[in-house]
C-alpha cells in the first residue's frame, strides 16, 4: 500500500528520479522508535483537545503498539515507496488501525515538526550513550596516572624537552580536557530539551493543541517560544556534532602521542597485542592501528560538522528540503565514536608504560635550567639576571658535554657571584617536581588532590 502525504492537488505521483532522489529511510529509520513516541504523544494530545474519541485514541494506542512491536521484530520494514520515516510509520498505522481511525493522527502536525523534535530526541538519548563511553575513556587514563603515582617524564613544549612533570600529571592533563566534553553534552541536553511539537509546518496549530504537554509526554520540560524557530533551526545539531568533532580531536591528541611513545626512539610504552596489529610482510611489527585510526576519524568527524554548518549556511526560514542532510553526518559522528571510544578506552587501559625509560629522559636536554632561574629567583635575585645565570649554566654544561647536576662548586662559582652550592637542592628531578606546588602544577601532592577532584567530577557526570 502506497501512502502519500499530498494526493489532494497533484494528478500523478512523483517520478522514479525524484523518488530515488528524495528518499531517506535507508538513513532515518533510527528515528522510528521516537517518531513511535511522538505520534502516541500526539494522539493523546488530540484527544485532550476533544479530537479523537475515547475509542479511536484506544485504537490509535494500540495500532501503535502493535507498530512499535513489528518494527523491533522486523516484521515492519521500509517499503521502496516509502519516502522517509515518518511517511512509512503513518503507512505502517493506517495499515494496522485503518483509514478510518490512522487517518485521523495526522491533523495538526508536520513532518517539519516531527523530524525537528525527533531529532533532538535521538540525539539527547546519544549524547548519554557516548558521554558514558568518554568517561571510560577518563577513567581508564585515572586508573594509568593512579598505577604510575610518582613516576617523572619529561615534559615537552614545541615537542622539545621543557620541564619534568609526573607522568601521572600529564595523563590527567588529557582527561580534563575529555571531562570538559561530557559537560559540553550535558550543558548542550539543557538547551536541546525543548520540543518542536506543535510547530506543524511552521507557523504553529490552529487546533487548540497545547505544545507544553507534548513536551511533558516526551520528556522535555518545555516547548519552543517560536514555531518558525522549531522547524528550521538545527543548531542543535551543529553544537552536538561540535561536542562529537571536538571530544574525537581530543582523542586524537592522546594517540598522537601514544604512536610517539609506542616507538623505539621515544620507547616509554609497549602497546597490548589486543590492541595493536601485525604486518603482513614484516614479522617484526607492532603498530599502533587503533591510535591511528583515532586520528584519522578526527579528520571524518571534522568534515561532519562543517559539512552540517555548509547545509545550514543559506538556508531562509523556514524549513526547506535541504535540512533533510542534516542527519547523515550526525548520525556518522555518532557511529564512527561508538566504535572509537570503546577501543580508545581499552588501548589506553592496557598500555605498558616504561618508567626507567620515562625517568631516565625526564632531567635531559637541560629541563631543570628553569629550576636553577627560579632558586635564584627566590635568592633576591631578578628574573632577567637569573634567566641569563641559567643560561650560561647550560651554555656551560653543553660545551663540557655535562648535565646541569655536574657542576661542582668551583664551577659554580665561576659562572655568576650569584650561584652557590644550594643550588643543587633543585638540580633533582624530584626537587623540581615538588617546587610545583601552587595549586594545579605537577607537585606529587598536587596531582594526588587532583585526582580526588578528577574522581568527584567522573562521578558527578
Ligand atoms: N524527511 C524530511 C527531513 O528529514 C522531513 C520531511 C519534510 N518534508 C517536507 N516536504 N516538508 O527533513
Amino acid at each position: 500500500m502506497t501512502v502519500s502525504l499530498w494526493g489532494g492537488r497533484f494528478t500523478g505521483g512523483p517520478s522514479d528520479a525524484l523518488a530515488a532522489l528524495s528518499k531517506s529511510t535507508h538513513f532515518d529509520w533510527r528515528l522510528a522508535p521516537y517518531d513511535l513516541a511522538g505520534s502516541r504523544a500526539h494522539a493523546r494530545v488530540l484527544h485532550r483537545a476533544g479530537l479523537l474519541s475515547d475509542e479511536d485514541l484506544e485504537a490509535m494506542l494500540a495500532a501503535l503498539g502493535q507498530l512499535l512491536a513489528d518494527l523491533g521484530s522486523g516484521e515492519f520494514v521500509a517499503l521502496d515507496t516509502d519516502e522517509d520515516v515518518h511517511t512509512a510509520l503513518e503507512r505502517g498505522l493506517i495499515e494496522r488501525a485503518g483509514p478510518e481511525v490512522g487517518g485521523r493522527l495526522r491533523a495538526g502536525r508536520s513532518r517539519n515538526d516531527q523530524v525537528a523534535a525527533q531529532f533532538r530526541m535521538y540525539l539527547r538519548d546519544q549524547a548519554r550513550l557516548l558521554g558514558a563511553r568518554v568517561l571510560e575513556v577518563v577513567q581508564a587514563l585515572v586508573d594509568q596516572a593512579a598505577t604510575h603515582p610518582e613516576v617523572a617524564m619529561p615534559g615537552r613544549t614545541h615537542l622539545q624537552h621543557a620541564q619534568p612533570v609526573l607522568l601521572a600529571h600529564h595523563l590527567q592533563a588529557h582527561a580534563w580536557a575529555l571531562v570538559r566534553d561530557v559537560e559540553r553534552l550535558v550543558d548542550w541536553d539543557q538547551r536541546a530539551a525543548v520540543s518542536p511539537y506543535g510547530s506543524g509546518a511552521l507557523a504553529g496549530s490552529s487546533l487548540g493543541l497545547d505544545p507544553q504537554s507534548v513536551a511533558h509526554d516526551l520528556g522535555m520540560p518545555r516547548a519552543v517560544d517560536n514555531s518558525i524557530d522549531g522547524t528550521a533551526s538545527r543548531d542543535f545539531a551543529a553544537e552536538f556534532s561540535f561536542v562529537m568533532a571536538m571530544t574525537a580531536v581530543d582523542l586524537s591528541r592522546i594517540a598522537e602521542e601514544v604512536i610517539l611513545w609506542a616507538t623505539a626512539e621515544f620507547g616509554f610504552v609497549t602497546l597490548d597485542d589486543a590492541f595493536s596489529t601485525g604486518s603482513s610482510i614484516m614479522p617484526q611489527k607492532k603498530n599502533p592501528d587503533v591510535a591511528e585510526l583515532a586520528r584519522g576519524k578526527a579528520g571524518r568527524l571534522i568534515g561532519d560538522l562543517a559539512g552540517l554548518l555548509a547545509t545550514l549556511k543559506g538556508l531562509p526560514l523556514a524549513y526547506n528540503r535541504d535540512l533533510q542532510e542534516d542527519k547523515e553526518p550526525v548520525f556518522d559522528a555518532v557511529d564512527t565514536l561508538e566504535v572509537l571510544l570503546p577501543a580508545v578506552s581499552g588501548m589506553v587501559a592496557t598500555l605498558t608504560f616504561h618508567p626507567g625509560r620515562l625517568e631516565e629522559l625526564a632531567p635531559q636536554g637541560f629541563s631543570l635550567a628553569t629550576d636553577v632561574a627560579e632558586w635564584l629567583v627566590r635568592e633576591g635575585v631578578p628574573f632577567r639576571v637569573a634567566h641569563e645565570v641559567a643560561g650560561a649554566c647550560v651554555r656551560h654544561c653543553e660545551e663540557r658535554g655535562m648535565g646541569l647536576e655536574d657542576l661542582d662548586d668551583a664551577a659554580l662559582a665561576s659562572i655568576s657571584p650569584h650561584l652557590h652550592p644550594g643550588v643543587r637542592s633543585v638540580l633533582t628531578v624530584p626537587g623540581s617536581l615538588a617546587s610545583r606546588n601552587a595549586h594545579g602544577g605537577t607537585a606529587p601532592v598536587r596531582v594526588t588532590e587532583q585526582r580526588a577532584h578528577l574522581l568527584k567530577q567522573l562521578a558527578r557526570l
